[in-house]
C-alpha cells in the first residue's frame, strides 16, 4: 500500500515537474535578447499582474516601469511578446516594415467560417479579402448605407424622447448598445429589429452570447494558449457554436431572400455589397468564397458592436459631465444641422464633436492593445525581432503617458484642435490601429457615432442624476465603467 502511494507520489511529482518545466522553458527568451522583463512566474509567466492591477493600469505600471526603454518582454504564460513603447518603432511595423509583421496574433483558434474573417486571417489569404472587402467601406458606399442609421436614429430619438418626458434616469451603455445592434442588423443585413422596444429578440441574445465567450475555457486558454487545439479536438469551442451557426443561417437566408426576390444590390447594406464584389471588381479571382463571406459577415457584427457601442456611450457620458463641452456641442450642431437631421452630409463638418469622440476614445480605447506577429527576421530602429515572436502596442499606456498628453486623465476636447494635433506625434492616439491593417470599418463607426451623437444632442440636453460616479473607474477586466455611465436627459427649448 504505502509502495503503491509512494509510486503515485512519484509519478505526479515528476508530471507536475514536467508541467512546471514546459511552462517555462520559453522564460529565458528575453534575456537571451538582452531585452528587460518583468520576473516572470515558471506557470503563468507574467499573467499574474493582469490579475493584480486590471487590464488597464498593469499597462501603465510596467510602460512606466521601463520608461527609458524602447521594447520590454512580456511572458503570456508560456508565450514571450515583446512590448512596443517607442512611437517611431510603432510606426514602422505598422506602415514601414509592415511585410515583416503583416500577420495579427488570435488569442484563440477558432473553425471556419468564423476563422475566415478579416481579423484573424493570415498573411497572402489577408491580403486577398481584405483587397475585396474594403470597396464596400468606400465613401459612396458609406453614404448609401448612411439611410440605415439615420432610420434607426429616429426610433433611438422616439425611445430617448419616452425616456425623457418620465425623467427616467438611463445607463447610457444599455441604451446605446441596443441601438448599436440595431444598426448593425439593418447596415449589415437589412433586418429590422428593434431591439430597444423588443430586447430579447434572437439576433439580441444570440450576439450578446458571442461577445461573452465561455469565462473558464477563455481563462484556461489565456494561460496555456496550446489549450486550444485540446480543446478543439474535444469538441469544446470558446464561442457558443450554436450562437455562431445562428448568424450563418441569417446570412445565409437573407442571401436566398435577395436572389429569390431580385433584390441583390438594392438593399445597399453590406450583405449586399460583399456579394456583389465579384461584379464590382470585374476581375476573375476576385470574388469571396462563402466560407469568407460568412466570415466578414460575422466579423461585421462583432468588430462593431462591442466597440462602436463603448465609443458612443462613453462620449456621451464625459459630455454630459461637462456642461461646457455640452453647450459647444450643440452650439455646433445648430449652427451646422439646424433643424435637419443628422445626415452623412452634415455631420462631417461637426469638428468639435469630432475632438469629443476622439479625446473619449483616448481615455477609453475599445482595443487596448494592437498585435502583430513578425513574420520573418527583422530588425526595426536597432533591435532585432525574430520570426514568430509577438509584437503588442500598449494603446492605452501611450493614450495616458503622461508626457504626451499632460494631466492625462482630464477629459480636454481641445487636446484634439489642428495645432495641437500637429504638435504630437501622429502615432500618440491609435484607437483604430496604423497602417495596411488597421481597422476597416473605422469611417462606419465614426459615421454611426456621430449621426448618432449628433441626433441626441441637437434635441436634448444630457445631464448629471443621482446614480453618474464621475470621474469613471475603468473596470479591471473590460472597457467598461465600474459604476456604469449613468445619466438623464432634458428635452431642448
Ligand atoms: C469605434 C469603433 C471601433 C474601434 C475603436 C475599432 C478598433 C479597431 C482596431 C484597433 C483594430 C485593429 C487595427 C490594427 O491592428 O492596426 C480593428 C480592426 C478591425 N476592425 Fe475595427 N473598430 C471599430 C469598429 C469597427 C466596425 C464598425 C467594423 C465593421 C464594420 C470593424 C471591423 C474591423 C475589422 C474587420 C478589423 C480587422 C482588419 C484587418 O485585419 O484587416 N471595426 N478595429
Amino acid at each position: 500500500m504505502l509502495t503503491t502511494l509512494a509510486i503515485i507520489a512519484a509519478i505526479l511529482a515528476l508530471l507536475a515537474y514536467m508541467f512546471v518545466r514546459y511552462m517555462s522553458a520559453t522564460h529565458n527568451t528575453f534575456k537571451k535578447m538582452g531585452i528587460d522583463n518583468p520576473p516572470p512566474n515558471p506557470i503563468i509567466g507574467n499573467f499574474g499582474n493582469v490579475f493584480k492591477y486590471g487590464i488597464f493600469e498593469v499597462q501603465k505600471v510596467f510602460y512606466n516601469q521601463y520608461i527609458d526603454k524602447k521594447v520590454y518582454g512580456w511572458y503570456d504564460s508560456r508565450r514571450p511578446t515583446m512590448i512596443v513603447k517607442d512611437l517611431d518603432m510603432v510606426k514602422d511595423i505598422f506602415v514601414k516594415n509592415f511585410n515583416c509583421f503583416v500577420d495579427r496574433h488570435s488569442l484563440f483558434e477558432v473553425d471556419p467560417p468564423f476563422s475566415d474573417n478579416l481579423l484573424n486571417l493570415k498573411g497572402e489569404h489577408w491580403k486577398h479579402v481584405r483587397n475585396i472587402v474594403t470597396p464596400t467601406f468606400s465613401s459612396s458606399r458609406l453614404k448609401k448605407m448612411a439611410h440605415h442609421i439615420e432610420r434607426n436614429t429616429k426610433i433611438m430619438l422616439e425611445n430617448l424622447q419616452a425616456l425623457q418626458e418620465s425623467g427616467t434616469e438611463v445607463e447610457a451603455r444599455d441604451f446605446l448598445s441596443a441601438f448599436t445592434l440595431d444598426v448593425i442588423a439593418s447596415t449589415g443585413f437589412g433586418l429590422e429589429i428593434n431591439t430597444l422596444k423588443n430586447p430579447n429578440n434572437p439576433f439580441a441574445t444570440e450576439a450578446k452570447k458571442v461577445i461573452n465567450p465561455n469565462p473558464l475555457l477563455f481563462s484556461l486558454i489565456l494561460l496555456i494558449p496550446s489549450l486550444t487545439k485540446l480543446f478543439s479536438r474535444l469538441g469544446l469551442s470558446i464561442l457558443p457554436q450554436k450562437s455562431l451557426q445562428y448568424f450563418v443561417k441569417v446570412v445565409e437566408a437573407a442571401i436566398e431572400e435577395r436572389k429569390r426576390d431580385g433584390l441583390e444590390g438594392k438593399v445597399n447594406d453590406f450583405l449586399d455589397l460583399v456579394m456583389n464584389a465579384e461584379k464590382e471588381t470585374g476581375e476573375p479571382h476576385k470574388e469571396l468564397t462563402r466560407s469568407e463571406l460568412y466570415g466578414q459577415a460575422l466579423i461585421f457584427i462583432f468588430a462593431g458592436y462591442d466597440t462602436v457601442s463603448t465609443v458612443l456611450s462613453f462620449t456621451l457620458f464625459f459630455i454630459a459631465m461637462h456642461p461646457d463641452c455640452c453647450k459647444r456641442v450643440q452650439e455646433e450642431i445648430d449652427e451646422k444641422c439646424g433643424q435637419t437631421s443628422p445626415n452623412y452630409d452634415n455631420v462631417q463638418s461637426l469638428a468639435y464633436l469630432d475632438m469629443c469622440i476622439n479625446e473619449s476614445i483616448r481615455l477609453a480605447p475599445p482595443a487596448f492593445l494592437i498585435n502583430r506577429v513578425c513574420v520573418k527576421d527583422t530588425e526595426v530602429q536597432g533591435v532585432k525581432f525574430p520570426k514568430d515572436m509577438v509584437v503588442a502596442v500598449p494603446v492605452y499606456a501611450i493614450h495616458t503617458d503622461p508626457e504626451i498628453w499632460p494631466e492625462p486623465d482630464k477629459f480636454d476636447p481641445k487636446r484634439f484642435t489642428p495645432e495641437n494635433k500637429e504638435s504630437r506625434h501622429p502615432y500618440a492616439h491609435l484607437p483604430f490601429g496604423q497602417g495596411p491593417r488597421n481597422c476597416i470599418g473605422m469611417r462606419l463607426a465614426l459615421l454611426e457615432i456621430k449621426i448618432a451623437l449628433a441626433t441626441i444632442f441637437q434635441k436634448f440636453t444630457p445631464t448629471r442624476c443621482s446614480k453618474s460616479v464621475y470621474p469613471i473607474q475603468l473596470s479591471k477586466m473590460g472597457v467598461r465603467a465600474n459604476d456604469g455611465l449613468w445619466i438623464k436627459f432634458a428635452a431642448r427649448k
